[in-house]
């Protein structure tokens, strides 16, 4: 091997060298401030599809969320956002131990309290939760998506919902297909080929 090997954002390279840098984001009149690095999913930018997730779920969703889940939160974007705007508690998990550090810095300076650590899909997660929410990540491979998305029934509360986004050209409609089984879905928003989907356990 000539140490030129491919690095996904999803995988722990603790070598790889530190940059840290801030993102902003605002919403209505809601400052956040992220702490992010290399070797994090988007790093210098909030993602346009977690963007759109976001916003729409804070749009249409009608009920209350007392805690939710962000699975594969990255440096925590939704999750904080979310729970600071819902007053609800965030639980944020990510198989990237690099993006639970900044999670951890990017909670204590939003000033959110909430718990976050690692885990492997849902390797390590206890609860139950009113909303589970995720931009899944598509390069870790279908079957990584499909078991987040599936086995989030097990960890939603009896009224619970889960939502994701999804791009048309990443397999929306199979991956819709495939989940259909375990809920009734609902494209809530489609917008630059972005899909944003509402699932309620069958
Ligand atoms: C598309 S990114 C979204 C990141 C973040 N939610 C955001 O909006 O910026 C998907 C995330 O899933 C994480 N991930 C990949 N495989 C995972 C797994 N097996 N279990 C948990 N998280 C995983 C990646 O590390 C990455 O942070």
């Amino acid at each position: 091997m000539n140490g030129d090997f491919l690095e996904h954002y999803f995988t722990n390279n603790e070598a790889l060298k530190s940059e840290l840098r801030i993102i902003k984001y605002k919403l209505d009149n809601h400052e956040f401030i992220f702490n992010s690095d290399n070797g994090v999913f988007s790093k210098n930018k909030i993602d346009f599809g977690s963007k759109v997730l976001l916003e729409n779920f804070l749009k249409e969703n009608k009920k209350n969320v007392d805690n939710l889940l962000d699975i594969g939160c990255g440096y925590g974007f939704m999750g904080i956002v979310l729970a600071k705007i819902l007053d609800a508690k965030p639980t944020l998990i990510d198989v990237n131990k690099r993006a639970i550090h900044l999670t951890k810095m990017n909670l204590k300076e939003n000033k959110i309290k909430g718990d976050t650590f690692v885990s492997d899909i849902y390797g390590q997660v206890q609860n139950q939760f009113d909303l589970i929410i995720t931009n899944p990540p598509i390069r870790a491979g279908k079957i990584i998506v499909l078991k987040i998305l599936q086995d989030a029934k097990n960890h939603l509360n009896e009224e619970g919902e889960l939502w994701f986004v999804i791009r048309k050209d990443q397999g929306a409609k199979s991956i819709l297909k495939e989940i259909e089984a375990f809920y009734e879905n609902e494209i809530i928003k489609k917008e630059k080929g972005f899909f944003v989907i509402r699932s309620k356990k069958r």
